[in-house]
């Protein structure tokens, strides 16, 4: 195979801004030949590819090889089992699943060690992620003590909740800021720190906004080691941080404002606590200067290795099996809330699940007429 011949399913906001890129060349070796979604009127800007209304159809008949997802969450799963039966390669948008359960049956559907199966977590190819991953997991950094995220730069209006019907619902999305905003960050935290063991998490549930799901959160994440961790998200602070903050034995690194603060101390702060006479010393420090040059090829890059992974046999930035972690943190933070108590980690699938269902039935709230469709400000935000 010389090229890969692309479908979309889903071309709303992002699913267009993907076909567009693949149109207008940015992805070697890559040709889309189908897209499909039940709004005909939305495949129509795509004259060179094939046109599906549905899913089943698409499948039958496509001429494709690879099939990227960009359907709202929930149909992530059961498409992607399906995409994933039909023997082709798979490249799904965040988050893989909206739960735990899902992501699981989506997981096992890949059974065929020769698809390509990924999911567009473009934020891993940021050099500013990719360069801290490196400084925790060589030990540049010594034992990691304590992380703090704040990610309250997702500020979103009202107006874009009442955009669109699935948006902030329950049954539509499955959550809020965890599932729509925070899957890159979460999917980052994981990458880079690993999993904890238990969680305590406080989530408001319509703080800032008319919306039924969680727009505000803070969690507090423990590990085996000792280390702990507080993430802090909203889509309703105006104006917003976003700063990440990694305290380790050898020292310290800020993230923030395109910046990456890495300050060194001259001897581990433990060892110095232990060994140095002085009651009010410090360990001195160093300031280490990282260049770093921009955020990395982000959806292109994604998309572009998702190729190459076809192609050549290249090794995926973003296997779908590891977008589990980021669901089992925003599920535990979710379940954490609802049961008012720390959890353990893994998580009880099941639990959660049954605790979606009931928030699902239990949803009297009912979606504001869509007063503008949402869909051309995205797409144009994305270019
Ligand atoms: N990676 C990123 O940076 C990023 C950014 C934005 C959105 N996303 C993800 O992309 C997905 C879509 O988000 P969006 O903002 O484009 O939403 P959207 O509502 O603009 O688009 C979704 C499209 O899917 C279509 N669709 C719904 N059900 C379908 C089905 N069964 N078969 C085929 N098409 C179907 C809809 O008609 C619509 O055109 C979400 O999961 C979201 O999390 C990712």
């Amino acid at each position: 195979m010389q090229m890969v011949k692309l479908g979309i399913i889903g071309v709303g906001a992002m699913g267009t801004v993907h076909a567009q890129s693949v149109i207008d060349g940015n992805i070697p070796r890559c040709q889309l030949t189908a897209v499909c979604d039940p709004k005909a009127e939305r495949l129509s800007r795509f004259s060179a590819a094939e046109h599906f209304l549905s899913v089943d159809e698409f499948l039958r008949s496509s001429e494709t090889d690879a099939v990227l997802i960009a359907t709202p969450h929930y149909a992530h799963t059961t498409i992607g089992v399906q995409a994933l039966e039909s023997g082709r390669h798979v490249l799904v948008e965040k988050p893989i699943s909206v739960h735990k359960s899902d992501a699981e049956r989506l997981i096992a559907a890949h059974r065929n060690s020769n698809q390509v199966f990924a999911a567009m977590f473009n934020q891993r190819t940021d050099p500013f992620f990719q360069r801290l991953r490196r400084l925790v997991r060589s030990g540049e950094l010594g034992l990691i003590r304590r992380v703090n995220w704040t990610i309250t730069n997702w500020f979103r209006t009202e107006a874009y909740y009442q955009s669109s019907d699935w948006r902030a619902t329950w049954a539509g999305e499955g959550g809020g800021v965890l599932l729509n905003q925070c899957p890159h960050n979460l999917d980052l935290y994981q990458w880079i720190f690993g999993m904890p063991a238990a969680v305590r998490a406080f989530c408001h549930f319509g703080r800032y906004h008319d919306v039924e799901v969680e727009d505000d959160v803070t969690a507090y994440l423990e590990y085996p080691d000792g280390m702990t961790a507080v993430i802090i998200a909203s889509t309703g602070e105006a104006p917003g941080s976003n700063r990440l903050e990694v305290a380790g034995e050898r020292g310290k690194v800020v993230i923030e404002n395109d910046q990456f603060l890495f300050t060194r101390n001259e001897i581990p702060m433990g060892e110095f606590s232990k060994t140095d006479p002085g009651r009010f010393s410090a360990p001195a420090t160093w300031d280490v200067r990282i260049p770093i040059e921009g955020h990395g090829p982000q959806h292109n890059g994604i998309l572009a290795n998702f190729v190459a992974a076809i192609l050549d046999g290249a090794t995926l930035i973003a296997p779908a099996r590891e977008g589990i972690c980021s669901l089992e943190l925003a599920n535990s933070f979710l379940l954490s809330s609802l049961e008012n108590r720390s959890v353990q980690l893994p998580i009880d699938s099941t639990l959660f699940e049954q605790h979606l269902k009931r928030l699902i039935e239990s949803s009297g709230r009912q979606k504001p007429k869509v007063v503008r469709e949402a869909f051309d400000d995205m797409a144009n935000s994305f270019r």
